[in-house]
């Protein structure tokens, strides 16, 4: 997808039941037009998708994973494959935070699902941030160096272009203290300077990266400014079809 759409992604984690889910989409299908600037994305549980991909248009709203297995079938209690996801999903989150520290997923884990998505035509969005301890230590340009390597390897040049990369410092998420716009700018750079390194020019100029932790529909304006920013993803103010309506006008105007 070109740059000159911004992507809006609503990351409702654990929250919302079908029926929940399923008011939601019908009220934001009559707040929202469908744009030709501005993709947005629903990313409900996984319990929740195949209801939805029924009822959403397609134009209006494509839908994400917030995970899935790297392997494509097989003895695996409990997961899903990117390859039963095919179709039914534009994109999947790979790296959030909350999978990182909560479930412990490691790099290795988290490239083997950049590759599982490529693989069934799904784009990832792989999420990268520093938590406190490293913005504190100065370290947030090695960890941003670090997630990028671990979570690209073996990608080719090719695949990068269906990559989108977030930036979501881990401080940032959910806790209401949402990232200084000079700070986001500077993050950004840092990881199309690294695209740069490992892909080339073209690839760091047309890889889309976000900017999320914390986003409100006050703050989305001054994200969505920054020209190295190519949209938002969005957890809490997500779940408020309102404010998440808000947001995607913003981007529409942005
Ligand atoms: P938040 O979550 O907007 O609630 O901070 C962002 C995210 O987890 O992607």
């Amino acid at each position: 997808m070109a740059r000159d759409k911004k992507l809006i992604i609503g990351n409702w984690k654990m929250n919302l039941n079908m029926h929940e889910a399923s008011l939601y989409v019908h009220s934001l299908e009559k707040m929202i037009k469908v744009r030709r600037d501005v993709e947005v994305v629903l990313a409900p549980t996984i319990f929740t998708l195949q209801s939805l991909s029924l009822q959403v248009n397609r134009r209006q709203f494509k839908l994400a994973a917030q995970n899935f297995y790297w392997r494509d079938s097989g003895a695996y209690t409990g997961e899903v494959s990117a390859t039963q996801l095919r179709g039914i999903v534009d994109y999947g989150l790979v790296g959030h935070s909350e999978r990182r520290h909560i479930f412990h997923e490691h790099d290795k884990d988290v490239r083997a699902k950049v590759q599982a998505a490529l693989r069934n035509h799904i784009r990832p969005v792989l999420c990268i941030g520093e938590t406190a301890s490293e913005r504190a230590n100065n370290e947030t340009e090695a960890v941003l160096h670090d997630q990028l390597i671990g979570g690209l390897a073996n990608i080719t040049s090719e695949e990068i272009e269906q990559v989108v990369i977030a930036y979501e410092p881990v401080w940032a998420i959910g806790t209401g203290q949402n990232a200084l716009p000079v700070d986001v700018t500077r993050a950004v750079k840092v990881i199309r300077s690294q695209i740069r390194h490992l892909y080339g020019k073209q690839a760091a100029d047309s890889v889309q990266v976000l900017y999320g932790g914390s986003v409100k529909a006050e703050s989305a304006a001054d994200y969505l400014a920054i020209d190295d920013v190519d949209g938002l993803l969005i957890g809490g103010a997500s779940l408020d079809a309102h404010a998440f309506s808000e947001i995607i006008a913003k981007a529409h105007r942005a």
